[in-house]
């Protein structure tokens, strides 16, 4: 039987409403959300992911601003920038687009959002209280997950969850994060010895590596949840007619524009598996809905109990 298709953009328009609706209420008590996006360079995809964290907060009705530095941005008047928006009270929340430039340190940047409007939860302190189970942000792709399996009723307590990909925005957060679920967790890489037989112990398998289809239906236990984190432009035709030969949608895509998106799971996957998030579609659309509602944490935590108690986040 084919994998149940877990609907991320359904999911995310559900905790789309819910986070307007807080909206609304902080607005209506004088506090309105406000978001810095830093975006330095003309990468496509940041260009692109950028461009749609700045439309969902203006439809949600946070207050956002886009700051475009020079590419040849240094690390020190990158700091002076952080430091504005850490002094600034409308900003609730300042996320950095990844990746900077060659010559700034990234580490460095992060390092210098306060950790009370750090919304993409890089900051040390933040990825601190994560593993330790504190009240803090949390990285938006890996909350986006946790929401996606939570609100589609999958037993997390108990299972046996693999990670694969070790990555400080995904793959590690997203561990911490099942851990705390009570999960037991594996971490896979590029140096993991029997990769498939690792992913097969699974009962939710997590796919970060960002390599077009590379989980195949060999890695995955009948019935299993897959959760596909990649984000894979496939251009090349033979590549193309390896993953989706006889995909009539796929092909006219593929037809007319020249490239398909494809996640880290091999199509057949979806013969195996138990659940999957499709890509597009799958978990990408969480990432900004789960941005929007960090910065709504943030506006509430930083202003402790003088807002109106809220229903939850
Ligand atoms: N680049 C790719 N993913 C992300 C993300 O979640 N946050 C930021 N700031 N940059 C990214």
């Amino acid at each position: 039987m084919a994998a149940f298709i877990l609907d991320g953009k359904k999911i995310a328009n559900d905790i789309r409403a819910e986070v307007a609706s807080e909206i609304r209420t902080l607005t209506a008590a004088g506090v309105r959300p406000g978001l810095a996006v830093i975006l330095v360079g003309n990468n496509p995809a940041s260009e692109i992911y950028v461009r749609g964290k700045v439309k969902t907060s203006e439809e949600l009705g946070i207050y956002s601003e886009k700051l475009t530095p020079p590419p040849t941005i240094s690390t020190e008047a990158l700091l002076k920038i952080v430091a504005d928006l850490n002094r600034r009270d409308e900003i609730d929340g300042i996320l950095v687009q990844l990746p900077l430039p060659a010559q700034v340190d990234s580490k460095r940047v992060l390092m210098a959002v306060d950790p009370a409007k750090d919304v993409d939860g890089f900051h040390p302190m933040n990825v601190g209280f994560l593993s330790t189970q504190r009240p803090g942000l949390v990285p938006c792709t890996p909350a986006g997950i946790m929401e996606i399996l939570r609100r589609s009723n999958i037993p997390i307590a108990g299972r046996e969850a693999v990670v694969v990909g070790r990555s400080d925005i995904v793959g590690k957060p997203t561990a911490m994060l099942l851990l705390n679920a009570n999960a037991t967790v594996t971490v896979c890489h590029s140096k993991t010895r029997d990769l498939p037989a690792v992913c097969r112990r699974a009962d939710i398998l997590i796919a970060a590596i960002g390599r077009a289809g590379m989980i195949t239906r060999d890695f995955v236990k009948p019935g299993a949840t897959v959760i596909d984190v990649g984000m894979n432009k496939v251009t090349d035709a033979a590549e193309f007619n390896s993953l989706f030969a006889g995909d009539r949608k796929r092909e006219d895509i593929f037809r007319t524009s020249g490239s398909t998106l494809i996640g880290d799971l091999h199509p057949q996957v979806a013969e195996v598996a138990g659940a999957i998030t499709p890509v597009p579609g799958g978990v990408g659309p969480l990432t900004i809905a789960m941005l929007m509602a960090n910065t709504v944490k943030a506006a509430k935590m930083r202003r402790g109990s003088r807002v109106p108690e809220l229903s939850k986040a």
